[in-house]
């Protein structure tokens, strides 16, 4: 349950090898998909280009007391991405905990891991304090316990965007590594298909065990089951949306969910994570390039042929349902998925430039990448409309990323407001070169038009995309979105007499909405001693995109001197100004705060923002403090060591 530590999971890891006969255990340690996804391309890699006999885990199943046991014509791999603060993923906290704690084996040998041979690879993102080190961690923790990495611990850059070639670079000589450590011998690579796609003939998509959207067996009976959490949504009413602002090509939603039926609980600075459906439009183009389009409404079962591959999605469905609600398919290709695709090309020209594109990064990068193009507009322009009608419907299934749910800061106060969460989302969609039309954020655009329709606006939405809502089988009165909750660790102090320093521009604001709510309802409850709240607010013109402008005035009315908005504008001069620069120029009153032991909190974007905002913190207490900046960043990292520095930051 929440907040009690999880329980070491409950399968032997040597018991399942030996009784599935493998050789090769891929473990993942994921939060958002993509670790589980690099896992399951390793199985299937290790298996059809060498033979292995591999099966992909999750960790959190697992015990891992027997590790000492496995003979070293075995190896363990592990794919672990690297959460938030530098913590292990929800489903790696327990196997973490074991291996990094003095932790006993079934043996009891004085090196109890020297037979133990595994190979690491790592997702972390540059932009954060702690990049990957969970890898790290583990890494060092497995080679003290007499381990035997097999070629390097691969670690790979979110933050650069360069996460999948980091994989594919690191990949390659690990495999050679593994061939000589292993005596394994590498053969001609056949496709085999991870799924059986069995066409029904006697259902029809309106028989009510057919899934037409609904994410699982609960929602298709039509009842609300709980307990929900990120394997079950919660299907919730919208209680109120409307724009913040819109400008050409530029929207800010504002939307409010009920929660009450959930059994959910929130707290201030909590995420909400909103399961989203692709675009018609989308949808319609994906089918249409691989000749799916007289068949969308079929009704199909989809079987693993492979005991370690799971179906990613509920059956029996139709091919428009597993496209619509489960693959992401307008999110960045993998150059390895192009490289498969290249073998079911329909023409010689086509496989010909498949393959290049599979093996030539730079190539692929310039072409593809750079222009944000979907799998279906990209086999489109590659094979000149011609359909690909070869591709195993499996290897879509593979080669696509299920379709993840989307966070988002709740700009809402659970004080304020227990049973509603408001979030805050700009409505993405980003003109490109040569891409004839622009790239559309999925999610926004679907929340967007959830908006639209439940204002009795047109759908579709002024951007002319247009959207199944709830499914064709809606049950719901009114517009409804799948939500879960996630926590967070970004929370206001405990103590409520200590000032806060926020920085927050564009949606980065969502947060501090919340907080600066929060404080003022405790003002008018009458709590003594509110501390000081100062934010810093950034957008690109006080009268284009100013979020909350009224808010922040009732905020001044009712706090006084206890709540400041200090703005940056930064499409209003000639030179730009950042919520950086205005930091700056109030060192003196920043660095006292922080005396006062101020908490500084930071939302938004981590790439730029969130790096910049940091070093100014750097120098002002440098500057204010009459000390040298290599002692001012200690200063830092032990506030951020101590919560008294706080992110939560996107790239
Ligand atoms: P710009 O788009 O005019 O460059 C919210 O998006 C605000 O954040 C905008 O005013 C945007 O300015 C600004 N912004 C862009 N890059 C930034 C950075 N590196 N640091 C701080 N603010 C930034």
């Amino acid at each position: 349950g929440e907040g009690e530590y999880p329980d070491k999971g409950e399968k032997d890891i040597r018991e399942t090898m030996e009784n599935s006969g493998k050789n090769c255990i891929v473990f993942y340690g994921s939060q958002t998909g993509t670790a589980e996804d690099y896992a399951a391309r390793l199985a299937k890699e290790g298996k059809s280009r060498f033979g292995l006999e591999t099966m992909v885990a999750d960790l959190e199943e697992y015990n891992f007391n027997t590790l000492d046991t496995l003979s070293d014509d075995k190896v363990v791999m592990f794919v672990l991405a690297t959460y938030g603060e530098g913590e292990p993923t929800d489903n790696a906290v327990a196997f973490y905990d074991f291996i990094s704690t003095d932790p006993t084996f079934s043996l009891g040998n004085e090196v109890p891991l020297g037979n133990l041979k595994y190979v690491m690879f790592g997702l972390g993102n540059n932009t954060y304090e702690h990049y990957n080190v969970m890898v790290r961690k583990v890494n060092k923790a497995l080679r003290a316990l007499g381990a035997k990495l097999i070629g390097e611990a691969g670690e790979g850059d979110d933050g650069a965007g360069t996460m999948e070639e980091d994989f594919l670079a690191w990949k390659e000589p690990m495999w050679k590594a593994l061939v000589t450590s292993l005596g394994l011998q590498e053969r001609e690579a056949v496709y085999e298909a991870n799924f059986g796609i069995i066409e029904n003939d006697d259902l029809t998509r309106d028989d009510p065990q057919v899934y037409l959207g609904e994410p699982n067996k609960s929602c298709l009976d039509g009842i609300t089951k709980g307990p929900f959490n990120l394997h079950n949504p919660y299907v919730a009413p919208i209680s109120k949306s409307y724009e913040l602002f819109s400008v050409k090509g530029r929207n800010c939603l504002h939307m409010e969910i009920d929660i009450t039926g959930s059994s959910f609980t929130y707290q201030t600075g909590d995420h909400l994570a909103i399961w989203p459906t692709n675009a018609g439009e989308e949808v319609d183009r994906f089918l249409d390039i691989f000749d799916l389009t007289s068949k969308r409404h079929n009704v199909v079962t989809v079987k693993s042929l492979e005991s370690t591959a799971k179906v990613p999605f509920p059956t029996p469905t139709t091919f428009d349902a597993i496209v619509r609600y489960h693959m992401e398919i307008c999110s960045p290709i993998s150059r390895q998925f192009i490289a498969t695709l290249a073998s079911f090309a329909p023409d010689d020209a086509s496989k010909a430039e498949m393959t290049r594109l599979g093996n030539d990064k730079d190539y692929f990068h310039s072409k593809v990448n750079a222009h944000y193009l979907s799998i279906a507009r990209l086999l489109e322009t590659v094979s000149k409309g011609k359909k690909w009608t070869n591709v195993p419907f499996s290897a879509l299934i593979e080669g696509i990323t299920k379709l993840q749910p989307r966070y988002y800061s709740i700009s809402s106060s659970s004080k304020e407001h227990r049973y509603t969460v408001a979030i805050t989302a700009v409505v993405e969609s980003q003109e490109l070169p040569g891409r004839g039309e622009p790239f559309r954020g999925v999610a926004t655009n679907y929340l967007l038009a959830l908006k639209e329709k439940q204002n009795g606006d047109p759908n579709p939405t002024p951007f002319g995309m247009s959207y199944e809502i709830m499914g064709p089988r809606n049950r719901y009165d009114g517009i409804h979105v799948p939500v879960h909750i996630r926590h967070s660790n970004f929370k206001l102090p405990s103590d409520t007499t200590k000032p806060i320093i926020m920085i927050g521009p564009g949606t980065g604001v969502a947060p501090f909405r919340a907080f600066v709510r929060e404080r003022k309802a405790m003002h008018a409850a009458g709590v003594p001693d509110v501390g000081k709240a100062i934010l810093f607010f950034g957008c690109r013109k006080s009268t284009e995109d100013f979020l909350y402008k009224d808010e922040w005035e009732e905020a001044k009315q009712d706090l006084g001197d206890k709540f400041e908005l200090v703005t940056a504008f930064s499409r209003e001069n000639s030179k730009k100004v950042y919520v950086q620069h205005r930091l700056k120029e109030r060192a003196k009153q920043i660095n006292e705060l922080l005396e006062q032991k101020a908490y500084f909190y930071v939302c938004g974007d981590a790439a730029h923002m969130a790096r910049e905002v940091n070093t100014v913190l750097v120098q002002i207490i440098a500057g204010e403090r009459g000390i040298p900046e290599a002692k001012a960043e200690e200063i830092v990292k032990k506030m951020r060591a101590a919560n008294q520095y706080q992110e939560d930051v996107w790239s």
